[in-house]
């Protein structure tokens, strides 16, 4: 997906994005900056990436597409081979992705390696489980950063994020999140009209990722427990805090965007019915349904609700999408699609961009023009609402926002090396303690 932009293709793009942006109106100040971060050409911005898999290194691809002053400096992985594959994949940007050897580590540790690095900004992207830990260390060093969502698992990682997201402004840092809808023209405007009213009063929303199944590593008996694990994070809980939160978060984040909130409480359902062996799928389930319920408007308006839905079963049928309804008409979104019906009815007819180039675009501009962008709290409640539909779907009960994030739940083995982890059992409604 990510492709080398010489400058003269840079200051092309940049020509459409300004045109767009006019066209616009609201998105002219992105735009703007993009351009102001190319005409510099005299500040290097030097970016480290803890977690070179297929995330990390992409995001690598798009911080170099976003400047041409930017540099991937240091490099950091759990396992040697993917900061080698990771540089293969950047070779195509040239000395702009050549790291030192002595600027790339591995191990469990890898991360204080990166963040020792003088750095611009670092891109956390390892699998969600650690990212609180490495969040909170890369904010304590002083470290700008691009957070990969989600950005926790469980209750406890969450409120490790939260206290770290009053270090970024306290520090005068800046944070930009992977829930990239944020950063996409469609959804930007879509959502400048909702909240202008364009469908009147918003009152309830329908959001869906329903899909077919996803890679799986098999266990290698040579390998220890949380060797195994690690490379198949997807389907352990402590790992990726399940498909709910690893991926449904970009949906249930639109819906939280859209209430201007995040869920009061929530009743879920879930299980496993076709990823059943233990073995190559852990301990996930393959789908979850909740009902999320919102405080209303204002205190004279009733309670709000979504409907989330996340499946991952091979031959179902597709469905990635939010629908937010409104008093005077409804709203229809996806990856590059927006469409408002009722009242005021509307199209969005593009120009797209490209949200992944676009976040590393506005962290960029922020960090140079030293203007403020911390979207750690933003990013932590979306994820903290998927990971309470998780809570009420494996225990079966009713959950208030307050309850599920007071929670002392913390997934994180409490030694983070190689070696024996017994799998976690899968959950089962009713006899699962909601806290645990
Ligand atoms: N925004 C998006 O659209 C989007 C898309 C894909 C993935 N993601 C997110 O990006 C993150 C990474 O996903 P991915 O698809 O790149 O997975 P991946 O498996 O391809 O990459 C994860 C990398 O992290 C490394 N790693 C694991 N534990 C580590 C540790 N403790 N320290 C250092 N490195 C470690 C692994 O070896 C691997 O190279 C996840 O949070 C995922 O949800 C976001």
């Amino acid at each position: 997906m990510t492709r080398h932009l010489n400058r003269r293709d840079f200051v092309k793009s940049t020509a459409a994005t300004l045109a767009a942006a006019s066209a616009l109106g609201a998105f002219s100040t992105n735009a703007r900056a993009a351009r102001r971060i190319v005409a510099r050409g005299k500040r290097e911005i030097r970016i480290g990436i803890i977690g070179c898999g297929g995330r990390g290194t992409g995001a690598g691809g798009n911080a170099l597409e976003a400047s041409p002053d930017a540099r991937i400096v240091a490099l950091g992985d759990l396992f040697a081979e993917r900061v080698s594959r990771a540089q293969t994949s950047l070779a195509g940007f040239g000395d702009r992705a050549k790291v030192p050897a002595a600027q790339c580590f591995t191990g469990f540790d890898a991360y204080q390696g990166v963040i020792s690095v003088p750095l611009d900004y670092v891109i956390l992207a390892t699998p969600p489980g650690f990212r609180p830990i490495h969040f909170v260390a890369a904010i304590a060093a002083g470290r700008n950063a691009f957070v990969e969502k989600p950005v926790a698992v469980d209750p406890t990682g969450i409120r490790m994020m939260l206290a770290a997201a009053s270090e970024v402004d306290a520090k005068n840092l800046r944070v930009a999140a992977g829930t990239q809808r944020r950063h996409e023209w469609s959804y930007l405007e879509a959502m400048q009209r909702i909240q202008r009213g364009a469908i009147g009063s918003v009152v309830a929303a329908r959001v869906f990722w329903n899909m077919g199944s996803l890679w799986n590593v098999a266990p290698d008996p040579a390998r220890t427990d949380v060797e195994n694990q690690v490379r198949n994070w997807l389907y352990h809980t402590w790992l990726s805090g399940d498909h709910i939160v690893e991926q449904h978060v970009h949906n249930i984040d639109i819906a939280n965007w859209a209430m201007g909130s995040h869920p009061a409480r929530c009743v879920a359902v879930g299980g496993r019915q076709v990823r059943t062996d233990t073995k190559e799928f852990g301990n996930v389930f393959d789908h979850f349904a909740v009902d999320f319920e919102y405080a209303g408007a204002t205190q004279d308006k009733p309670t709000r609700f979504a409907l989330s839905m996340a499946r991952q079963q091979d031959g179902t049928a597709g469905r990635v999408e939010e629908v937010i309804y409104g008093s005077a008409g409804v709203a229809h979104l996806s990856s590059g699609s927006a469409r408002i019906t009722g009242e005021n009815p509307w199209v969005f007819k593009g120009p797209s961009n490209n949200p992944y180039v676009q976040e590393q675009i506005d962290l960029q501009r922020a960090i140079v023009d030293g203007t403020p962008l911390n979207e750690t709290n933003q990013v932590a409640e979306s994820t903290m609402s998927a990971i309470m539909g998780r809570m009420a779907a494996y225990s079966g009960a009713e959950l208030t926002w307050e309850e599920a994030l007071a929670s002392p739940m913390n997934l994180m083995p409490p030694s983070i090396q190689f070696g024996p982890l017994p799998q976690a059992p899968v959950a089962i409604p009713g006899a699962t303690p909601s806290q645990s």
